[in-house]
């Protein structure tokens, strides 16, 4: 795709330049019920997006990643795995507390950038549904905001339960209601609507995950027991309108109505926008956690 303006479309070049991956998910009868992932989409997506995600997103996550380290009980001596880590901000968290930790993704800006903030701890490649490690050599997995992301949850989460030891745990954290949508995200969304670009394409299976209950029978029916679940919510700021513009159009959600757009309406779609978010409630308030523990 070479109609966009750099500078304007920057967070949307790898998106674009998949648009092939984008139709088969398109041409996928599971998008129907939008409770499908693009590992592809969204890989690319983080690949492009890593260094916004450290600055923007992780500073606003502070309360529930440190939430998700208490709950993990990383203390010396306790064997940990950040499935899915990111920029590494969870298992950071859980290093400070004392706890030997590797921590894992598929991107590999995300940890690059891990790496670069936490040279201490062991972070690698590895694909969740997938994990390169000998059966029970963890006492705990935790998985940030993420296990929406599983092509196949269920094997996923079979793997979860195969690198934990016998009642070792997982601790993950979800999105809860209303998580994500901010108002600066209404206010670019409103925008998009005012220029006829309201399709979404598809989204990750958040929906599973939005409610403790559904969660918990997924957790349950991988064979998770005493599955338990608390929420709490948290609220964070973007530090500028120009940043939560860039955080919304960074994602493939985002991305996929940018792209309904005619190139020559790009320009006042940006200035409407940056219009509309400089008076905008830049707070978002998120989360929902979920802890388990098998025998
Ligand atoms: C929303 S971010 C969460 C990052 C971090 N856990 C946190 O709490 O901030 C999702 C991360 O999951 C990674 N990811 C998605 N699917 C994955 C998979 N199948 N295996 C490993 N990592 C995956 C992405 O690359 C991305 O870094």
């Amino acid at each position: 795709m070479t109609r966009w303006r750099s500078g304007q479309c920057v967070y949307v070049k790898a998106y674009a330049d998949r648009e092939e991956a984008l139709e088969r998910v398109h041409a996928d009868p599971g998008n129907a019920k939008g409770g499908v992932t693009s590992p592809n989409v969204w890989l690319a997506a983080y690949q492009a997006h890593a260094a916004d995600y450290a600055s923007h997103l992780d500073p606003t996550l502070a309360g529930a990643t440190q939430r998700l380290a208490e709950l993990a009980e990383a203390s010396p001596g306790v064997r940990l795995l950040d499935l899915a880590t990111g920029a590494g901000a969870v298992a950071r968290a859980a290093a400070g507390g004392g706890a030997s930790v590797v921590g894992v993704d598929l991107s590999p800006a995300m940890l690059a950038l891990a790496r670069e903030l936490s040279p201490a701890i062991d972070f690698s490649v590895a694909d969740a549904h997938s994990l390169p490690f000998d059966d029970a050599a963890f006492d705990v997995v935790t998985c940030g905001l993420t296990v929406s992301h599983f092509e196949d949850r269920q094997r996923a989460l079979g793997e979860v339960l195969r690198v934990l030891r016998a009642g070792g745990w997982l601790v993950a954290s979800t999105w809860g209601h209303g998580g994500g949508q901010t108002p600066a995200f209404r206010t670019v969304l409103d925008t998009f609507r005012r220029y006829r670009a309201a399709e979404k394409g598809y989204a990750l299976d958040e929906e599973t995950w939005l409610a403790a209950e559904s969660g918990e029978t997924v957790l349950r029916e991988a064979g998770f027991e005493r599955v338990s679940s608390e929420t709490h919510v948290f609220t964070g700021r973007f530090a500028d309108g120009d940043r939560a513009l860039r955080w919304t159009l960074a994602w493939p959600t985002g991305a996929a109505r940018l792209v309904r757009l005619h190139c020559r309406a790009l320009s006042s779609f940006f200035t409407d926008a940056r219009r509309a978010l400089a008076t905008c409630d830049l707070a978002w308030r998120f989360a929902f956690y979920t802890r388990q523990r098998p025998p």
